[in-house]
């Protein structure tokens, strides 16, 4: 297997905190992996050790075949990082930035004119191109990060938040952006508090918490650790909800949970497909009517929940 990334027992520990107590992951050239945790987790330290700006305790982490600290500026010249910060120059303008960065990477002027050039048009920057960065909305300046760090068309791509204060429409914008890096052959590791954002960008996902990981698979693995599918019928009128709970009980796998108040019975079902056309007979004939009857799959946010044992947004 060829990977792009392979971390075994990475340990950190700033004075008394210990930010990473053995962190093991690996990345596969060309896809995705997703670092979900809460506040504190140890997610930056890890990205910060996997882009050399840091030195770890104990452990080795590899970046596109280089030791990160034996060969760390192997690895820099490989590498992109748009950190939970963006690390722009407000004086300048973005083209500024950008042929800036391209002339540190020696791409001479032509080219770093040209890079920069590229890179605007990609990330829909064209028009605020010549404003100084001082002026950009938080949206812009991401796309400005994320734009810097492809200058040296980098092979792995570390993007710590990469969507955290951006509204859902420039969140979509960024994903897609993504998605089109790895199309074109990019290794992503993105650390995220955004359980969809994991579920939608991620091959794998791992969950840190406290500097452990506590839980890895693909999304679909995790979400299938947290348990089957079940049908959720919100009662048209509240009051009937007794009724419908005589129908549907006998066809739950367990005592269905109830909430009176809003009407909603949920179960686990024992028989699949048949169970659902059964439960819809059953409401009928009782006479029971239904505002909504649909079937559930456990979401990443339960997975997490369950790990975790607290929301992410706590
Ligand atoms: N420079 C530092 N000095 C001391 N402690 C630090 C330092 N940087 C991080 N820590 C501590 O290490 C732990 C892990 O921090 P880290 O920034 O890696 O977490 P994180 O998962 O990125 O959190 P967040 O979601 O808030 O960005 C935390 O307890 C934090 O307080
Ligand atoms: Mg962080």
């Amino acid at each position: 297997m060829d990977l792009a990334i392979e971390v075994s027992g990475l340990r950190k520990t700033y004075d008394k905190t210990h930010a990473l107590r053995g962190v093991d992951l690996s990345v596969r050239t060309g896809s995705v992996l997703g670092v979900l945790g809460p506040n504190g987790a140890g997610k930056t330290t890890a990205v910060r050790v996997m882009a050399t700006l840091l030195e770890p305790d104990g452990g080795t982490a590899k970046v596109a075949g280089f030791d990160v600290v034996k060969q760390p500026r192997e690895v820099r010249r490989r590498i992109g990082l748009a950190g939970q910060n963006a690390a722009v120059d407000e004086l300048l303008t973005g083209r500024e930035n950008l042929v800036l960065l391209g002339k540190l990477l020696h791409l001479g002027r032509d080219g770093a004119r040209g890079r920069a050039k590229e890179l605007l048009e990609r990330f829909d920057l064209v028009a605020a191109g010549d404003r100084p960065v001082g002026t950009y909305s938080g949206g812009m300046r991401r796309r400005l990060d994320l734009a810097s760090c492809l200058v040296g068309h980098p092979q792995v791509l570390f993007l710590d938040e990469p969507t955290t204060g951006l509204d859902p429409a420039s969140r979509q914008a960024l994903w897609n952006t993504v998605r089109g890096l790895v199309d074109d052959g990019v290794t992503v590791l993105l650390t995220t508090q955004y359980l969809e954002e994991a579920d939608y960008l991620a091959d794998q996902i791992v969950v840190i918490a406290a500097g452990r990981v506590i839980a890895d698979g693909t999304p679909d693995e995790l979400k299938r650790k947290v348990g089957q599918e079940w049908l959720e019928v919100a009662v048209a009128l509240p009051d009937r909800t007794p009724d419908a709970l005589s129908v549907l009980g006998p066809l739950a796998v367990d005592t269905p949970t109830v909430d009176a108040e809003k009407g909603l019975v949920k179960l686990q079902l024992r028989d699949g497909m048949d169970g659902i056309a059964a439960a819809a007979v059953a409401l009928r004939d009782a006479g029971v009517d239904v505002a909504d009857f649909s079937l559930r799959r456990p979401t990443l946010d339960d997975v997490f929940f369950n790990l975790v044992g607290h929301p992410t947004d706590q």
